[in-house]
């Protein structure tokens, strides 16, 4: 069995910071969201994993590379352009062969792995299996609508008028019929070629569609609250330790990770919480959920339930909560007059002050 993992896209929803860089490279608790997935098929005993990749194709390969350090074979699959995660399954043919396989959605989170989901799938003998949570607003998903003993009948994709609650989670498992049905189906009203439009070319023509239901947390990490609340869930689970440097002044309490190199100076970091190397905290509060990447240096700052990507630089901020702040960023308190808020900020960010 192989596995097709989606790392193109376009992450409108998680602008400005995908601009510049991939969404599936956002650390959860410092880690990129997908390597979490490449752990996951990796420990559900794929090794053969191709990954399509658009516009951050350097970033995702730079990340990835040839996938041996996450125990995997990386085959990296370009797309011209995000038209759909069934044009990734029709670009990916080759790669693919007549493999049964796993596809898996790269910002895509889920705790708990896939192991069962693909023994399962092994098992039975059906030519599709899809995996299905229930969800508040199925308006923004793809739902869909079982029969009595759990086969698909139906699949709608952001239905205006929902008739279940029940969405597809982004793990799909295909057998080769798949292949006959991308190349079949038409582009939709957005102008992708969508995967439920496939998946309900198959229920049409007579192929066996079976779901299953996920028990554990899942999460599409496509907006920030999201990439929050996985950051969240995280580090509610991380095993503290400590591989930095803490002065006498400092008080570290609760679950905190502290990664080699780090250095926290008269400051109090309150877990769950996650340090990264090479990064400096001085004379400052860090607050439960937050994780703070590589090389950063916060000064004379309160930050809590947050993720600051690497080599961000934040002074005199008081305070500072559920934000996702780049790579790079410079954050200050400055003191010149006249008193005003000074910023240079990309297209798309959003800024909240507080007075
Ligand atoms: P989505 O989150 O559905 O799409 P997106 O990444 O374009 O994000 P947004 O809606 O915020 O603009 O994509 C799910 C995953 O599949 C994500 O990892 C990106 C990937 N993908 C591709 O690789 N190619 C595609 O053509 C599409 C649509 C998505």
């Amino acid at each position: 069995m192989k596995a097709l993992v989606l790392s193109g896209g376009a992450g409108t929803r998680l602008r400005p910071i995908t601009h510049t860089s991939a969404k599936q490279l956002v650390p959860v608790a410092n880690k990129p969201v997908l390597f979490y997935g490449l752990e996951a098929i990796r420990d559900a005993g794929i090794t053969d994993v191709g990954i399509i990749v658009g516009d951050t194709r350097a970033e995702i390969e730079a990340a990835v590379g040839d996938g041996s350090a996450l125990g995997i074979r990386a085959t990296y699959i370009p797309q011209e352009a995000p038209l759909g995660l069934a044009h990734c399954v029709l670009i990916a043919r080759d790669f693919l062969g007549d493999d049964d396989f796993v596809m898996y959605l790269g910002d895509n989170f889920i705790i708990g792995g896939i192991t069962d989901l693909v023994e399962e799938f092994a098992r039975c003998g059906a030519d599709a299996q899809i995996l299905l949570t229930k969800v508040d607003n199925p308006q923004q998903f793809g739902i869909a609508e079982l029969d009595g003993e759990g086969r698909v009948v139906r699949l709608v994709e952001k239905p205006t008028n929902p008739k279940s609650d029940l969405a597809l989670v982004g793990v799909y498992m295909f057998r080769p019929p798949i292949h006959e049905a991308v190349r079949a189906i038409k582009p939709s009203a957005r102008g992708e070629l969508e995967i439920t439009d496939a998946i309900q070319w198959l229920v049409d023509h007579g192929y066996d569609v079976r779901s299953h239901f996920v028990s554990g947390y899942w999460k599409d990490t496509g907006r920030l609250e999201d990439m929050l609340e996985c950051n969240r869930k995280v580090l509610e689970g991380i095993e503290p330790a400590c591989h930095g440097r803490l002065d006498a002044e400092s008080r570290i309490i609760g679950r905190v990770v502290i990664e080699e190199g780090a250095v926290i100076e008269r400051s109090t970091v309150r877990g769950p919480a996650i340090i990264g190397r090479g990064t400096r905290i001085v004379d400052s509060y860090v607050g439960p959920f937050t994780s703070i990447y590589h090389d950063c240096l916060l000064e004379r700052t309160e930050i809590e339930h947050s993720i600051i990507l690497e080599s961000t630089k934040i002074v005199g901020v008081s305070r500072i909560e559920d934000s996702l702040i780049g790579k790079e960023v410079e954050v200050s308190l400055s003191s010149t007059l006249p008193k005003a808020h000074r910023l240079m900020l990309g297209d798309h960010s959003k800024v909240s002050l507080a007075f």
